[in-house]
């Protein structure tokens, strides 16, 4: 359906969801489960260790903590609850990061609080050429599903075994002559420079637009965060002067070296399964999702990148490269073993298809059980995928051709760790190539020296790499060492919050105020907090205190290491140091206002009294600083 009388504006009425509301979506949700089909999370202590969303980075700094409903990375800084951890990721408002967890947690919202659209804010350029596109993918997927313009299209699909339940999901839809997707706009009265930008139309010299495109079968491609951020059109009848696919060009939405076809949707699929198969197109990886499995996805037809493979290796560690069984196949899977095993970690799998033919067409000769099933019998190591490969480009009629052969092939057996394993593969060459098994071995060995040699040499150069499931603790961190007073501070504000006994010790101190503003904005702010909520928790006092800077600070304070037990010694030690610190602030404070106003009068006297007063106090409150 076209929402033709849907405008999607930000200001569209929406409801302001109660507390009680998020409440129970909060408690209905583990921050982790959340989380945790964005990054792949691993276990290390009381929390959970992953590579941070929001930066790039080889070793994990991002934590998230069950106990109290938070992430935290410790080398940008980031933190916060679920809510804000989607509002970060997925550039929406406070309130559809509940819808969407809402959803996530299967608990039923009142419609009131949903946005008409689930689609980005639409005041920001971004916004706006996304909503373009969903109104696009929309339009051309009625053509298809609604009228007699797209009937063949639609014929050709279930021809090609696709139900109306996977056109549906997949929004498939069909562009077809010049004149759809202009008048379309223009009615709509969408802005001339913003349509130019959105590469859905092709512009002439006099700057006029056209449909970019015609005829074709459209495959809306959604960016990560599942919002269609381009089209792919398939030629209904391939033709030899026109390519079979065409994509939308490059724009500020689409950057084809990034994207990665139904990465979104597979993402659930990939956390549960552990692994990714990766096709070679949007076919099969939508022929794929209708025979049942859901963790597919493809690049843009162009050779993996190394952006995508660093999307790939936060989500899974196991990826299984499955691409047609042509010959153009075969070399684009030695291509990618060669790029992966290079630039990842991940544990790598090729899934070989029967010559000559792509994973769609296998599903629709033997059926969506047997596709299963072949996806799991056909897996097999990259050795044994290379060794194959090497072996089918050959000829090995002479003895310098078998020697050839050899000396590409042992190069890969030395990786070979497993005594079993390589046995195997030695006896297979030996009835192959008919060497001796001796001979195979002495060679081997001989480069296994080698490389250890080479490895030795190369070492002073190579940096030595952390664990790869420790936290490291980096610039953030260390950026700003915290003096006497601040830990105490920091300390102090944390009992409160957390103990009951300590928040009411501290409420008794006549005139008691945190030094640093901060603090102190929190400590009131808990104040209220405390009026309408039992407990404290972390994940919720967060939103209480909606500002950003603030979040951060409260976030900060949960991630300070602190003794279980608390003792009454422990509290009077903090309010000491508060205490004994806040009135030399003030003073000091104080007489640098009254240098000011003497330096301004031009009394020197005054001046020179102000100084030693000032000096004096600077080194009482250095006297506080940790040593
Ligand atoms: P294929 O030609 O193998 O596509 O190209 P396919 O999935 O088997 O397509 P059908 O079954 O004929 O419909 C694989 C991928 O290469 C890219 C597309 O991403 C496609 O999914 N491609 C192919 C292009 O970008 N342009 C082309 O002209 C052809
Ligand atoms: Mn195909």
């Amino acid at each position: 359906m076209v929402s033709q009388g849907h405008p999607r504006q930000g200001s569209d009425w929406v409801a302001k969801i109660p507390e009680d509301v998020i409440e129970t979506v909060r408690t209905a949700t583990n921050i982790a489960d959340v989380v945790g089909q964005y990054v792949q999370l691993k276990k290390s202590g009381k929390n959970l260790f992953g590579l941070c969303p929001f930066h790039e980075e080889r070793t994990p700094s991002f934590s998230v903590s069950e106990d109290k409903q938070i992430f935290h990375c410790f080398s940008c800084g980031r933190g916060g609850n679920v809510f804000k951890f989607l509002m970060e990721l997925e550039h929406v408002s406070f309130p559809e990061a509940v819808v969407k967890v809402a959803d996530f947690s299967h608990v039923d919202l009142a419609s009131e609080y949903r946005q008409e659209s689930t689609g980005p804010a639409v005041d920001s350029k971004t916004g706006q050429l996304l909503a373009l596109h969903e109104q696009a993918s929309k339009l051309y997927h009625h053509i298809l599903v609604n009228t007699e313009m797209g009937q063949p299209a639609l014929d050709y699909l279930h021809d090609r075994g696709l139900t109306d339940e996977t056109i549906e999901t997949y929004q498939l839809g069909f562009a077809p002559g010049q004149r759809l997707l202009k008048p379309f706009f223009e009615q709509r009265q969408s802005d001339y420079q913003l349509l130019r930008q959105t590469g859905l139309f092709i512009e002439n010299t006099d700057g006029e637009l056209r449909d970019r495109f015609t005829e074709r079968v459209m495959f809306p491609l959604r960016n990560a965060s599942g919002h269609v951020a381009a089209f792919s059109g398939r030629l209904l009848k391939t033709a030899p002067d026109q390519p079979k696919y065409l994509n939308s060009p490059e724009t500020s939405l689409f950057n084809k070296s990034r994207l990665l076809f139904n990465f979104d949707l597979a993402r659930p699929a990939i956390r549960q399964a552990g692994e990714v198969t990766l096709f070679e197109g949007y076919m099969d990886v939508i022929s794929a999702t209708q025979a049942g499995v859901l963790n597919g996805i493809a690049s843009m037809g162009t050779s993996l990148t190394t952006e995508q493979i660093y999307a790939i290796e936060r989500t899974t560690d196991r990826l299984n490269v499955c691409y047609d069984g042509d010959e153009p196949g075969q070399r684009a899977i030695d291509r990618a073993l060669r790029l992966l095993g290079e630039h990842s970690h991940l544990q790598l799998r090729v899934i070989q298809l029967p010559e000559g033919e792509d994973p769609d067409e296998y599903r629709k000769a033997h059926g969506d059980e047997a596709f299963r099933q072949m996806l799991e019998t056909a897996k097999e190591p990259p050795l044994q995928f290379q060794l194959r490969y090497l072996r089918r480009s050959q000829a090995l009629n002479t003895d310098s051709e078998r020697l050839a052969y050899v000396n590409q092939v042992m190069p890969l057996l030395a990786q070979v760790t497993e005594p079993v394993e390589l046995d195997l593969y030695l006896n297979q060459l030996t009835t192959e190539l008919g060497i001796d098994k001796a001979a195979l071995l002495a060679q081997l060995k001989q480069v296994q020296r080698d490389s250890a040699a080479q490895q030795e040499r190369q070492r002073p150069a190579q940096q030595q790499q952390p664990a790869p499931s420790e936290p490291v603790m980096t610039v953030h961190q260390q950026q700003r060492p915290l003096n006497r007073l601040e830990r105490a501070e920091r300390s102090l504000l944390y009992r409160c919050l957390h103990d009951r006994n300590v928040w009411t010790r501290v409420s008794d101190v006549p005139n008691f105020s945190f030094v640093h503003e901060d603090y102190q904005v929190i400590y009131t702010l808990a104040q209220g907090y405390f009026q309408t909520h039992q407990d404290y928790q972390a994940a919720q006092f967060t939103d209480f205190v909606q500002e950003d800077r603030l979040q951060q600070m409260v976030i900060d304070l949960e991630t300070t290491n602190m003794a279980a037990a608390v003792t009454p010694r422990e509290i009077d030690d903090y309010l000491a140091v508060i205490m004994d610190q806040a009135p030399v602030d003030a003073q000091l404070r104080q007489k640098k206002q009254q240098l000011a106003e003497a330096a301004r009068l031009g009394d020197a006297d005054q001046q020179r009294q102000l100084v030693v007063e000032i000096v004096q106090l600077e080194r009482q409150r250095q006297a506080n600083k940790p040593v």
